[in-house]
């Protein structure tokens, strides 16, 4: 099979595929998302020398049975890693707001529960330090579903010409200007990084962190749910979170009638009564 071979998605095949990325992660794709799913996959039926598409999901199917990783790399295509630093920046003031009246000696816990590529939990953590400074037990786990995602996050390497929402004092502050072959790049300083932990979570059935949290941030990842799947990984994550604590969807995933016990108290901020 060559680069240039052309092969379609029909319309029982993209059922199959969809069914099955719906069963692993929770996603919901619309029939607008056929040709986004076709080009994704294509380079991965041209890597296996497969024919067609329905070829694809058997070999996926088998990777049920012989974890070969190809099920982890379909997820890892499917999913959408957009992301950048301080997106939707009124819920990181709302977070320094409320971090004014913390004991420094306090433990804070804060999750990012769908972490992309570490711009949101690195985000939270300089919120963390401006407020609460280095010393104090403040942590900050991030997780998501995409090992691809979670490995660049946990390097904390981004190019500089690509960074995004990140002030010059923050940067100065929390990043270090990259040497030969990494000129083009800004790292998160070790310091920081100490404070996080990254890990694989697929918020629909992984099993839950065994800690409560102070503040879960899970934005912009509830929109590819349906209102089922969303209102199951609301009820999870609730869960996990401490009365009294916050909870930050992305601005245009309303929490509306899906948990009782969280309450708006902000636009997109809500607290566990
Ligand atoms: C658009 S990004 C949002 C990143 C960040 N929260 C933000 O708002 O900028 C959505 C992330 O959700 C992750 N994701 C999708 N389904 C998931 C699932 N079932 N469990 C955990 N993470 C998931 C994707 O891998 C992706 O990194």
């Amino acid at each position: 099979m060559n680069q240039l071979a052309t092969f379609v998605l029909n319309n029982k095949e993209f059922d199959k595929i969809r069914q099955l990325i719906h069963k692993k992660a929770g996603i919901s794709m619309s029939d607008a998302k056929r040709s986004l799913v076709a080009g994704r996959l294509r380079k991965r039926l041209v890597a296996l020398k497969l024919d067609s598409y329905e070829a694809y999901y058997q070999f996926l199917k088998k990777d049920e049975q012989a974890g070969t990783g190809e099920l982890q790399r379909f997820i890892d295509l499917l999913t959408t890693n957009e992301t950048w630093f301080f997106r939707e920046e009124k819920h990181f003031e709302f977070l320094k707001q409320q971090l004014k009246d913390r004991p420094i000696a306090k433990e804070i816990n804060i999750w990012s529960a769908a972490s992309s590529s570490g711009e949101e939990p690195y985000s939270i953590a300089m919120t963390m330090a401006e407020s609460m400074g280095m010393t104090s037990p403040w942590k900050v786990l991030g997780t998501d579903i995409s090992t691809e995602i979670l490995a660049k996050a946990k390097k904390g390497l981004y190019v500089k010409d690509k960074i995004k929402g990140l002030s010059n004092t923050l940067k100065r502050k929390y990043m270090l200007n990259g040497v030969r072959d990494y000129a083009d790049y800004l790292a998160i300083v070790p310091e920081l990084k100490s404070k996080m932990n990254f890990q694989h979570f697929n918020l629909q059935s992984s099993p839950l962190p065994g800690i409560k949290f102070d503040f879960i941030f899970c934005r912009n990842v509830l929109i590819y749910f349906n209102q089922e799947d969303k209102k199951k990984v609301i009820h999870r994550l609730a869960g996990c979170l401490k009365t009294g604590g916050y909870f930050f969807p992305g601005h245009s995933e309303s929490l509306h009638g899906l948990y009782d016990e969280l309450t708006t108290v902000a636009p997109s901020v809500y607290q566990k009564r």
